[in-house]
């Protein structure tokens, strides 16, 4: 991967972290704003419809909306031991047979991955420093609809990300994670032909989901 931004999120998701989410979704199911995410694209109905995730994790948007009806689901993720574990619990669940994973820069490998009925970026925007080509290329390959889970652009959601970036500049990690403003992401997308079909708040989460 060129990206230094991609290399960080290579070592940052890895090793036990990423073990503990994935017993924890076994356990619990998808976090309270992927719940949110999944019941808004499955409410426009998902029968059939191919899937491109980005910046997955443990594949909680494939797995569900394959277990729904969804023909086939791609996963691009720059951590791989993210994608390992996906693999194994699509394994587990009996539809490895209808996923593909591709690890490395989803603005490098855009060009090389098939458009989608559905596109998903789940808490990955705050991880890219260049929303704008990730926003640009990910939209282009949403047939239907896009779907996103990023921060609000608060004063909280910016002091609480400085405060990561200062510990990880401590830890030596060269990731980082951003908040984007939510005006200029969603006037990217909205002219790139969406409207805004369901929107969501937490304290610090935005839940969107757009129609083409
Ligand atoms: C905070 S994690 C979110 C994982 C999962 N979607 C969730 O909500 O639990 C961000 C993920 O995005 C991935 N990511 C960030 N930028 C990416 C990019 N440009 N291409 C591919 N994956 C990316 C990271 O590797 C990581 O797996």
């Amino acid at each position: 991967m060129g990206c230094r931004q991609c290399e960080g999120a290579e070592s940052f998701f890895s090793g036990f972290w990423v073990k503990r989410e994935l017993r924890s979704y076994q356990r619990s199911g998808p976090r309270k704003t992927t719940r949110w995410l999944i019941d808004a694209i499955k409410a426009r109905g998902v029968e059939g419809a191919t899937l491109l995730d980005i910046g997955g994790g443990v594949g909680a948007i494939q797995h569900e909306l394959l277990e729904s009806g969804a023909g086939r689901a791609t996963g691009a993720d720059a951590a791989s031991a993210y994608l390992e574990l996906v693999e194994q619990e699509a394994e587990r669940r009996g539809h490895r047979d209808r996923m593909t994973q591709r690890h490395g820069d989803f603005v490098e490998l855009a060009d090389d991955l098939a458009p989608a009925d559905i596109v998903t970026l789940d808490r990955v925007i705050c991880c890219y420093h260049d929303f704008e080509s990730l926003v640009d290329r990910s939209t282009a390959k949403a047939r239907r609809l896009y779907g996103l889970v990023y921060p609000r652009y608060t004063w909280l959601t910016r002091a609480g990300n400085r405060f990561l970036n200062v510990f990880l500049w401590l830890i030596r990690n060269p990731f980082r994670v951003f908040t984007h403003p939510t005006h200029a992401v969603d006037a990217m997308i909205r002219d790139s032909g969406f409207q805004r079909i369901y929107h969501a708040n937490t304290l610090t989460w935005q839940v969107v989901l757009y129609e083409r």
